[in-house]
């Protein structure tokens, strides 16, 4: 295709003990539009996005070209311009929509014919972890599990609940993040946590928030090792808890975080937690259900 325009979710990975595994799109959009001509040039239009300095350096341009290579095709040059909503370094999945839109963009301007468990490899192999990718890929509340043979997944959708996120003014690469977390755990150690990770799991499936969100404050994980540098992780735990909350989750390696509400609910946690942390942008969010999108 010569032209055409995509939209990729945000996402937030983990959702506390799911650790690398699970993940939800939300209702923040990185949005592209495409067109092929005689050079590449890429533009920002988002106050999330900073200027561009090289387009060889983009890593959309980057994926783009190592995913049309992976398949003996050479990418035409393109205009492309870049809209986001999702602010860059918080836990929200910036470079994993990123990446997926990269995937994407390869595979239209090559017609490579990708399936979702391609671009589903692809992202994780460049992302490390599917928690993100998948969630942006199919939309959703997605769980996924990396094995030998392929990245297996399973899309589940939670109507009723609803989102807060409190996004503080200070980012946190995830390699930093990654860095807090133990590289391997004792076997009693980690099957308290992963005992955590399946009841939040299973809580999830027969709509038990109550159960779910005390699963998910339980996080054995990365949760513990990582609360030390988000900042606020306490106060907007016990906050939102007294203003109705299920519970609260470090949104992937963070700083954000992500508050499940009953869905009618929304707005009174957003208001109590705006007066009590006035310099976060704090909002009411939705889960996406429908994950990349492509159109003309
Ligand atoms: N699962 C990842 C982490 C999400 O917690 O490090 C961030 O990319």
């Amino acid at each position: 295709m010569n032209k055409f325009s995509m939209s990729i979710p945000g996402s937030s990975g983990n959702l506390g003990p799911g650790f690398d595994s699970c993940g939800m799109a939300v209702n923040l959009y990185l949005t592209l539009h495409v067109e092929v001509q005689e050079r590449w040039e890429f533009f920002h239009e988002s106050p999330y996005l900073p200027p561009v300095e090289n387009d060889a350096d983009h890593l959309i341009f980057q994926t783009a070209k190592q995913t049309a290579e992976r398949h003996q095709k050479q990418l035409p040059s393109c205009k492309v311009v870049v809209e986001s909503d999702i602010p860059l370094a918080r836990g929200l999945g910036s470079s994993a929509s990123a990446v997926l839109a990269g995937i994407e963009m390869a595979n239209q301007l090559c017609e490579i014919g990708l399936t979702d468990e391609q671009k589903l490899q692809y992202g994780t192999e460049l992302e490390g972890h599917p928690d993100n990718i998948a969630p942006a890929l199919y939309g959703g509340i997605v769980f996924s599990a990396v094995t030998e043979e392929r990245i297996e997944h399973i899309q589940v959708s939670t109507p009723e609940l609803g989102l807060v996120v409190h996004i503080p003014d200070t980012e946190l690469k995830t390699e930093k993040a990654r860095q807090l977390v133990p590289e391997s755990f004792l076997r009693n150690y980690a099957s308290s946590a992963s005992a955590v990770s399946n009841v939040m799991v299973a809580a999830l499936l027969v709509s038990d928030y109550r159960l779910a969100g005390r699963m998910m404050e339980q996080d054995l994980f990365h949760e513990p090792y990582r609360a030390g540098v988000v900042p606020n992780y306490e106060l907007i735990r016990n906050e939102a808890k007294k203003a109705g909350a299920f519970g609260s989750i470090i949104s992937g390696a963070g700083p954000s975080m992500i508050s499940f509400v009953p869905e009618a609910e929304g707005k009174l946690v957003r208001d109590h937690m705006r007066r009590k942390l006035p310099d976060y942008k704090i909002a009411v969010l939705e889960i996406d259900m429908t994950g990349l999108q492509v159109g003309k």
